[in-house]
């Protein structure tokens, strides 16, 4: 098992106080490298300097007459790479490449379907995607530095959780453990290719590299807590609850992540909607909150402090993920009304309905009795009030009036800037936004 500890001494943050042996040792390897390095430069030298240009085209037309023996087997490498290059050809492989087309006008971007040049990001069209890209690189955190030192000790007290607790640990980390790599995994083989803006395709790989640090937070949990990796990670594929939400999002994806799938029609971009709605307000919009709300319970009542101030960040990068999507899902309805007809908007309802019941059955699942102060009843009441909000999002009616939100703490933890800190544990403060000075 991994502690806290060991994690720290790997990460490098411990050099200054090596050894004085390991130091000269150290110094040693590095007087190697260099000389080595220095009589490599001298032989590439004596290879380089009889040739006239640096192309690999001159080396290979030069070759004959150089003192260097080449191998016949070099020498054909070396006429094919020349060869290859002669046949380059600038425009092929580079979508939209035009050579000397006008520069990029802000008219010509497009959320879905744009053919202006999606390798030059500015000048921007959407500012509040950039903003997000900004804000997600200032919240960056990564999981080993949060100690975990007192959430082992819980964990392996048989006094230290009640079994109701413990099944709702066992059932998020179950859970989310599988969800963040089917979300990035739709990110990067479906949705990517399809947003045709490059501002969103940032903040996209953005979002994708937080989803990686948010699989890696569980999987540090799970390591820490010492649990069964095979049981946790294949509860998607065994628990009837958790198994049904990861069914219900893999089948928005499946059509996308075909190679050959492409938008511009009404019903291919009328898919791609669906994906966006499926995974956005539903997948990080219903799915994740249930088991949120239960873990941060528990760090509230001062357990799993550890595991929860995990959940804490993975859930303020969340809330950004789908503050974004519904962005994107609304300016794609602005600059494409037709797509958005009375039977789409029907489905749209639908499936928020069909992503609140799974996770009522999830939340009665985790929750057969009352715990941390909730239960199942509630926990249906604060779907309902997520649900609605949802709906409203995307500019559809919401389907039940009058719920109210029965967890107002979960809505001040979402809104926390970083230096506030819920739980008072983090070590490390990252300060990477803003913009450059120089004076
Ligand atoms: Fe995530
Ligand atoms: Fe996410």
């Amino acid at each position: 098992m991994l502690n806290w500890d060991d994690y720290h001494a790997e990460d490098g943050g411990n050099a200054a106080v090596a050894e004085p042996a390991m130091a000269e040792a150290a110094a040693a390897n590095l007087a190697d490298i260099q000389a080595s390095e220095a009589a490599e430069a001298q032989q590439n030298a004596a290879v380089e300097a009889p040739l006239p240009e640096t192309t690999v085209e001159a080396k290979a037309e030069t070759t004959a007459d150089s003192e260097v023996e080449l191998t016949p087997e070099a020498k054909a490498n070396i006429d094919a790479a020349a060869e290859a290059l002669r046949n380059l050809n600038v425009a092929a492989g580079l979508e939209e490449l035009e050579m000397g087309a006008a520069r990029v006008s802000i008219d010509e971007k497009a959320m879905i379907n744009c053919r202006a040049d999606l390798n030059q990001l500015v000048p921007f069209k959407y500012d509040w995607a950039w903003q997000k890209y900004i804000d997600g690189c200032a919240n960056h955190w990564m999981p080993q530095e949060v100690n975990m030192t007192a959430d082992v000790a819980t964990w392996k007290n048989p006094e230290g959780l009640t079994d109701d607790e413990r099944r709702i640990i066992e059932r998020s980390l179950g859970y989310f453990s599988t969800a963040d790599s089917l979300v990035a995994n739709n990110l990067v083989l479906a949705v990517y290719r399809l947003i045709t803006n490059p501002e969103c395709r940032q903040y996209l790989l953005r979002q994708a590299f937080e989803e990686a640090i948010h699989t890696h937070a569980y999987q540090y949990c799970i390591e820490s807590l010492g649990m069964d990796e095979g049981e946790v990670f294949n509860m998607y594929r065994e628990v009837p609850s958790v198994a049904k939400k990861a069914a219900w999002s893999l089948s928005k994806t499946h059509e996308l992540s075909d190679p050959n799938f492409n938008t511009g029609t009404t019903e291919s971009d009328q898919t791609l909607l669906r994906n966006l709605i499926g995974f956005y307000a539903v997948t990080e919009g219903i799915f994740f909150y249930c088991g949120f709300t239960q873990i941060l319970s528990m760090g509230r009542r001062n357990k799993m402090t550890g595991v929860a101030e995990q959940f804490q960040y993975i859930l303020r990068d969340e809330s950004m993920h789908l503050n974004f999507g519904i962005d994107v899902i609304n300016q794609i309805k602005l600059e494409n009304p037709h797509l958005w007809t009375e039977e789409f908007k029907q489905e749209a309802i639908q499936m928020i309905l069909e992503g609140t019941q799974l996770e009522i059955e999830y939340a009665r699942d985790t929750m057969p009795r009352g715990v941390l102060g909730m239960n199942a009843a509630m926990m249906e009441e604060y779907l309902q009030f997520i649900a609605n909000r949802r709906l409203s999002q995307i500019g559809l009616p919401e389907q039940f009036p009058g719920v109210q939100n029965p967890f107002p703490w979960m809505s001040e933890i979402m809104d926390l800037r970083k230096e506030k800190n819920f739980f008072e544990t983090r070590v490390i403060e990252y300060q990477t936004g803003g913009a450059l000075s120089w004076d």
